[in-house]
């Protein structure tokens, strides 16, 4: 009998514990699964890494993130209550603004409202009995992201049972829609370039098709050679002129013939730069031996055959000190700058080169401060043929930030750059200060920033992709708005890499977008690891075709209701691309709530809306599919969440 007491007070004593009441902050769940903005998340300290405060209140504990921020949680409906401080952190600038959202199996249990810097931090006490999935949502308030620096401070569940846990978003399984890319060949974008008189000329001719493929060039303007295996024109470019060459490419399944105007003396960059940069991936990692893989791989993979051009080096290449000269050489990742430059142009690919108009870069480099002339000759001695010029540290030097300030730097490189020996396309980089552009054509830039750094999340990309509709008036051949570099494939901005954050859909939205807004595309991934649905994806030449449209235009948004958006570029024979978007709608349990399938939407555009009329045929781009049919009054579309349908009408006759 005594032994039976005792075994039913173990057996109370283990109930007991079991249901004993038990605390999870939320500091010390998988903080990897929480969706953030920008930067990344961080345990007991602000986003930035400074101690937690909230209106000069301090706390111990809590998470640091950045809007927009999702976190799901699996409770089991075992928790009791939630418990914490929001706010705006400290750290952030004044124009923060965000709105902390609590929910609870699709519900809002709880709600900020707008919260800016500066606001005491507000107490959130929530019971959460028989709640199976807690969401923890900020809102960028319903501005941007700029500067929305939040924290749930203090956070933590009550719970009894098991363990709350943190879930990651789910995955959308990969789709390729790119068909295979036919053995006939094919002699893809850009069919037009441009270089100045009496400088170094170097054109690929970016031909698919199965090999052997034989290329011939006519009409060549005196100076310029065609190298046949390496499908490079080079050379001196000639006089000022337009030369049009007629290219031949011809295989066992047939012939491709296309006219590839040469400009002489009309600028560089006459369509968007297309290639790669180190940043995304390797960021201050980045060293020779990557860089010549990346080239190496463009060509292998088979970008180059489909007009991916450039490979160029962000920050982290600069030396620790200038020599006695006062040149600033390359550190010792880089041992040999000119014999990568060589490796570079031996295949027809271009070579780029950042730096700061500031004493150091962004990277805490040195910049070309006081040294831009002697940096500029450098730079064209190596065989450099592009150049980011990235703003930095130029904010200790500008007396301000008056339009005469933002624009002095740039003028001074841009007048360096035209006196050396080399074309170097220019492309500005002071994230959309002074709405550059408005100016940056005037200052002799091929390309600029127009905002902040992009990251791979949806949040940031569709932020920064479609609010661009501001500079389209801006845009053109030799001058082009930068909305950020590529975020697909494998990125980390440092040695470790990984797969991007960005759904497929959201990933057919980023490539789609960047096209119609005639963006530079440069590929922030490692190229040495290119997944076959990421291949696909940067191979479809009637695509890319709309972002190297030669007549240069931006697309405008046409439509915009409800999270349907709808854009549109005029390509150069009067036809126009077309982009169906559903971004989804503001509603934070539909941003949240991705436990299921996200339903697509049914959006639509009349002809009048897009201010044309009469038949037209529809080519869908992604699929390289015309859709049967004439379509005489308009067009709709099923859209995925966060996807798009990409076409091209063409007016019947
Ligand atoms: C800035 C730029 C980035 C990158 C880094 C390098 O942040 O916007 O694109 O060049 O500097 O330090």
């Amino acid at each position: 009998m005594k032994k039976l007491i005792f075994q039913l007070l173990i057996v109370a004593i283990v109930l007991s514990c079991s249901e004993k009441d038990q605390i999870i902050y939320l500091d010390e769940t998988d903080l990897s699964k929480m969706e953030i903005g920008w930067g990344e998340n961080q345990a007991n300290q602000s986003v930035e890494g400074n101690p937690i405060t909230i209106a000069g209140e301090h706390f111990e504990r809590g998470v640091g993130t950045h809007a927009i921020s999702k976190m799901m949680i699996a409770l089991h409906g075992t928790a009791e209550k939630f418990e914490a401080y929001a706010g705006v952190d400290d750290e952030s600038g004044d124009r923060a603004s965000v709105e902390f959202f609590v929910m609870g199996d699709k519900m809002i249990l709880w709600q900020s409202g707008i919260m800016k810097k500066g606001d005491k931090a507000k107490k959130i006490s929530i019971p959460l009995e028989d709640i199976q999935k807690l969401g923890l949502y900020i809102s960028n308030g319903g501005d941007n992201i700029n500067y929305d620096h939040a924290d749930w401070a203090d956070a933590k569940i009550h719970y009894k049972g098991e363990k709350p846990l943190a879930l990651s978003p789910p995955v959308q399984k990969t789709y390729t829609l790119t068909p295979p890319t036919p053995p006939e060949p094919r002699i893809n974008y850009p069919w037009v370039t441009g270089a100045s008189p009496g400088k170094p000329f170097l054109f690929r001719i970016p031909v698919t098709g199965e090999k052997p493929v034989h290329i011939s060039v006519e009409h060549l303007p005196a100076g310029l050679k065609f190298d046949q295996e390496k499908r490079i024109i080079h050379g001196t470019t000639p006089p000022k002129g337009e030369y049009v060459v007629n290219v031949t490419a011809e295989n066992k399944f047939g012939k491709d013939v296309k006219r590839i105007t040469i400009k002489s003396g009309h600028g560089l960059a006459l369509t968007p730069p297309m290639g790669w940069n180190s940043w995304n991936c390797w960021g201050l990692s980045v060293d020779q031996e990557k860089v010549k893989a990346a080239a190496d791989a463009l060509v292998s993979s088979g970008l180059a055959d489909h007009g991916w051009t450039y490979i160029n080096i962000d920050d982290g290449w600069e030396a620790e000190q200038r020599t006695e000269n006062r040149e600033l050489l390359a550190n010792e990742k880089f041992p040999d700058m000119k014999a990568l430059a060589d490796h570079i142009h031996d295949y027809g690919l271009k070579l780029g080169i950042y730096s700061s108009p500031g004493p150091y870069t962004c990277g805490g480099y040195l910049g070309s401060h006081e040294h831009e002339k002697q940096d500029a000759e450098t730079w064209a001695d190596w065989g450099i043929d592009y150049l980011k010029y990235d703003w930095c540290s130029y904010n200790d030097i500008a007396a301000d930030r008056s339009l005469p300030e933002l624009k002095k730097p740039y003028i001074f490189m841009d007048k360096i750059l035209k006196d050396v020996d080399r074309d170097i396309v220019y492309s500005l980089c002071q994230y959309g200060m002074g709405d550059v552009w408005t100016w940056g054509e005037e200052v002799g830039g091929n390309l600029w920033r127009t905002t902040g750094d992009i990251t791979d999340t949806w949040s940031s990309m569709s932020r920064i992709g479609f609010s661009q509709d501001k500079c389209s008036p801006y845009a053109g051949p030799g001058h082009w708005n930068d909305p950020d570099m590529l975020v697909v494939g494998q990125l980390g901005w440092g040695p470790d890499l990984h797969k991007t954050r960005l759904t497929p859909d959201e990933q057919y939205t980023h490539i789609s977008l960047w096209s119609l807004l005639s963006a530079p595309l440069l590929l922030g991934c490692d190229l040495t690891q290119l997944d076959d649905f990421t291949l696909n994806l940067l191979t479809n030449d009637e695509v890319i075709a709309v972002n190297q449209a030669p007549l240069g235009d931006q697309a405008i948004k046409v439509k915009d209701e409800n999270g349907k958006q709808v854009w549109a570029k005029k390509l150069v024979d009067g036809t126009l691309a077309v982009g169906l978007f559903y971004t989804g709608t503001d509603d934070p349990v539909e941003a949240m709530w991705w436990e299921d399938e996200m339903p697509a939407s049914n959006v639509k555009i009349s002809w009048e809306e897009l201010g044309i009329e009469g038949s037209h045929k529809i080519r869908d781009l992604w699929r390289q599919k015309t859709i049967p049919g004439n379509f005489t009054e308009g067009l709709e579309a099923q859209v995925p969440y966060h996807g798009v349908i990409l076409v091209r009408l063409l007016p019947m006759e």
